[in-house]
């Protein structure tokens, strides 16, 4: 499979991984073990999704029947707001480690950048953005550099292999370059046509961050939260289903193609065995420059993933 080098450790990350936010719990296990069977070797993980023991036992699995090799994986996961504080970075991520059932992450994001209030794993886990009433967001007064500055020990402890950011916009990232001894090596954002991103694209670029685009399906992922925003389905749109129809594909793999051909990874999420096979088959094929040019054209800046919606002082992408 087609792979992003990454700059400072040259290590090939997979341009179609699996996504496991809403991967469910029960089959979990399964589903990782049936992926690694298809041919997923990348993992985006998070302690926010709340299945990364089961994500684990999936994966090892896979790796006591000899299927593939721990290096062959690439295995993201997650630092979640509440953690971002210097005493509790390294406990956790060694934690979610404990979960996963593994030595080693190959990469550890900073979710958001946004620091909660600390919840104890003992008392609630994954702590998600409320406290106990579910309804009260308490924000930390953590600033990025010490969290930055306590992934970066996790890169010298082995923890990490490599470090990244998540749901970041330019200010930030430009903040984070200022002091970081490691630079950010991966960037994960929601981009997909209505959301198509080409400043913070092209951000990236520059300074040598491989992006990782979530939610490449747009709302779908949003219509079970009740937040798809009743925008048409991109599954449904005359932009992709023209394209799907010319090149034979479905609707699904023409919007990770879109996104592998400007030059992300992906990471499609699907609960379906069928499904999941379907999203990996990409590389087969290729999107006309006139089809590019049409489907980046759908953008309408819809951004379905903002934490201003659940407390506008989470206003990160104002
Ligand atoms: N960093 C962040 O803040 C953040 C935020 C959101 C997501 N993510 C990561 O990105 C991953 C992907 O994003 P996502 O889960 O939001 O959404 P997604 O992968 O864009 O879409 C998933 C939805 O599409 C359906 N689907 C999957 N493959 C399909 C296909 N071939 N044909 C038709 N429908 C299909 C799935 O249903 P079925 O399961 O029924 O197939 C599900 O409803 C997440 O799992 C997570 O790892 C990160």
């Amino acid at each position: 499979m087609a792979s992003i080098v990454l700059k400072r450790t040259k290590q090939k990350m997979p341009v179609v991984g699996f996504g496991l936010w809403k991967v469910t719990k029960s089959t979990c296990a399964d589903t990782v073990y049936a992926a690694i069977k298809a041919g997923y070797r990348l993992f985006d993980g998070a302690g926010d999704y709340g299945n990364e023991k089961e994500a684990g036992a999936g994966v090892r699995r896979a790796l006591s029947e000899g299927i593939v090799k721990r290096e062959e994986l690439f295995i993201t996961s997650k630092l979640w707001n509440t953690f971002h504080a210097k005493e509790h970075v390294n406990k956790i991520a060694k934690m979610q480690l404990e979960l996963w059932g593994l030595e080693y992450f190959d990469l550890f994001l900073i979710h958001f950048p946004i620091a909660l209030q600390y919840v104890d794993p003992s008392h609630r886990y994954p702590p998600e953005w409320w406290g106990d009433d579910g309804k009260t967001v308490t924000l930390e007064r953590v600033p990025m550099q010490e969290t930055w500055t306590c992934m970066e020990e996790l890169v010298d402890q082995g923890i990490a292999k490599n470090i990244g950011i998540s749901n970041c916009s330019g200010s930030i990232i430009c903040d984070i370059f200022r002091y970081a001894r490691i630079e950010p090596q991966v960037l994960q954002v929601e981009i997909h046509p209505y959301l198509t991103q080409e400043p913070l694209l092209n951000f990236a670029k520059t300074l040598g961050i491989a992006v990782t685009a979530y939610s490449s399906f747009g709302p779908q992922s949003y219509l079970e939260l009740g937040m798809n925003k009743g925008v048409t389905a991109l599954f449904d749109h005359d932009v992709i289903t023209s394209a799907a129809s010319k090149t034979g594909k479905t609707t699904a793999q023409v919007l990770l193609r879109w996104a592998i051909q400007r030059g992300m990874a992906v990471i499609p999420k699907s609960n379906s065995p069928e499904r999941l096979a379907q999203n990996l088959q990409i590389e087969d094929f290729e999107l006309s420059e006139a089809d590019m040019k049409a489907i980046s054209a759908l953008n309408i800046n819809l951004r379905l993933n903002d934490p201003a919606e659940i407390d506008p002082r989470m206003a990160i992408f104002a």
